[in-house]
């Protein structure tokens, strides 16, 4: 149990400081059994329970709000990885293992676990899970729920579900593991899951390239894949206002070209062939980028600490956006045809609500945009986001669904965007997901007043 008043308060606050929880306690079990002896206790009396993980989500879903009658469960105390098996490619871990940690035990076998992104010396496994989250190599990889394939859970009762299995293939009814996963804690605990993994790539080639938009980006990720035979990892957008963030407040970075253009594209292959064959192949794909005009400009790294450093400006963007007062931050996604059109569509649109700047990046590769709005210079930022954030969100997220796309690719609901799922999914989804929880947790004490 937590109850010194500053340990308290790291558990009650989330990462963007949106939400100042309240909790009756703060628990923080050793293993599923504790797990499951908390949750019985709390089904008994009618206690809500907060899943908590490395604290890192956007979206506030694991702060509690509710000092008489919620539980914050803190999963980081169970942090082993129970077991790799080095024939079936999957490792066991416990909710509480860092991503970090989970990269550096498939690294130790020689494989890779490549769930990767900005949080992952933080982030941990469980919440991970319980929030799908995406980050840098999805586009190859997937995202945390395709990287699943066993679930151990407490449900709401204590009872466990006893799903940690490394089958590859199991045909026996509804998919239960994907069901937890992307669930926010609303349906239960996890507790530890059965993860996939790869082998390691022997080579990796990655380049900063400038192109001249995004349409020219999306072909350019088409002719990647194609050319590479899908050995592209990675394929990340970065507009010249969120590089201009990073030059002007992150220590020692540089612009690594010598003009300045308004699209850049950080693309990464990896494979398993030699460093010179990969290099090729990466060559020969800009050389008929630059030939066909998807590409205006470029480098690729010439070494691990070249391709560090172009990692760090795309890595670093959402530290930039906080010393600039943070953002209206948005994780918008769309079919990839229809970036483009996305972003030639929102600025006209919000200009019609109010002034601001942008920062834009994301995940092209995977059709998921951070399309991020700052207030303009001078403003106060917390007026800006507290005055204007509302309006400008719901105009993007408005677009996002006219182009039958998503107002939370990879960051989840949580209590952030509890309104927007109301809002934009369809109502038979809507209703599927609110009977499986009624199935499930009754009398609603899982992660009370997220997502649904
Ligand atoms: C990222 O891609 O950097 C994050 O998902 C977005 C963010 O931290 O704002
Ligand atoms: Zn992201």
């Amino acid at each position: 149990m937590v109850d010194d008043d500053a340990t308290r308060q790291g558990y009650l606050v989330d990462e963007r400081r949106l939400y100042q929880g309240e909790a009756a306690l703060i628990v923080r079990p050793a293993g599923t059994e504790e797990v499951s002896r908390v949750m019985a206790i709390c089904h008994e009396a009618g206690l809500g329970i907060v899943p908590q993980g490395g604290n890192t989500g956007y979206c506030g879903g694991a702060t509690p709000d509710d000092a008489e009658g919620q539980v914050l469960v803190s999963l980081s105390r169970m942090n082993t990885v129970r077991g790799i098996d080095p024939v079936g490619f999957t490792m066991t871990a416990e909710a509480g293992v860092v991503l970090a940690d989970a990269q550096q035990a498939a690294e130790d076998e020689g494989l890779l676990f490549p769930l990767s992104m900005g949080s992952e010396g933080s982030a941990e496994i469980g919440g991970a899970l319980s929030t799908n989250a995406g980050g840098l190599a999805v586009l190859r990889y997937g995202t945390a729920r395709e990287l699943c394939l066993g679930l151990e859970v407490v449900l709401p009762d204590g009872r466990v579900l006893h799903g940690l299995s490394g089958l590859r293939k199991d045909n026996t009814g509804f998919d239960l593991r994907s069901l937890f996963c992307g669930a926010e804690g609303t349906l239960g605990i996890i507790t530890a899951a059965t993860l996939e993994l790869f082998p390691r790539p022997t080579a990796r080639q990655t380049a900063w390239l400038a192109v001249p938009d995004a349409a020219a980006a999306c072909r350019l990720l088409g002719r990647a894949r194609r050319e590479s035979s899908d050995q592209v990892t990675s394929f990340e957008y970065v507009t010249r206002p969120s590089l201009e963030l990073v030059l002007g407040s992150v220590d020692a970075v540089t612009d690594p070209l010598e003009e300045a253009y308004e699209h850049y594209v950080l693309l990464e292959l990896s494979s398993g062939q030699s460093e010179e064959r990969l290099r090729q192949v990466s060559e020969a794909i800009l050389v008929a980028g630059m030939e066909e005009g998807e590409i205006l400009d470029g480098v690729l790294a010439e070494s691990s600490r070249q391709r560090r450093e172009l990692w760090r400006l795309r890595e670093s963007i959402p530290e930039a956006e906080k010393h600039q007062g943070g953002s209206v931050k948005h994780d918008v996604s769309v079919t990839i045809d229809r970036i483009p059109g996305f972003l030639e569509d929102a600025p006209s649109r919000l200009a019609g609500i109010a002034r601001c700047r942008y920062s834009v990046y994301g995940h092209i590769g995977d059709g998921n945009l951070h399309f991020n709005l700052l207030a303009p210079d001078g403003d106060d930022p917390g007026a800006f986001k507290e005055e204007q954030g509302p309006a400008l969100s719901e105009c993007v997220h408005d677009l996002a669904a006219e182009l039958g796309g998503s107002f939370s690719a990879e960051h989840g609901v949580g209590k952030l965007k509890k309104g927007e799922l109301a809002r934009y999914k369809d109502p038979e989804s809507l209703w599927t997901m609110r009977a499986i929880k009624a199935a499930l947790d009754p009398r609603g004490l899982m992660n009370p007043g997220k997502v649904l």
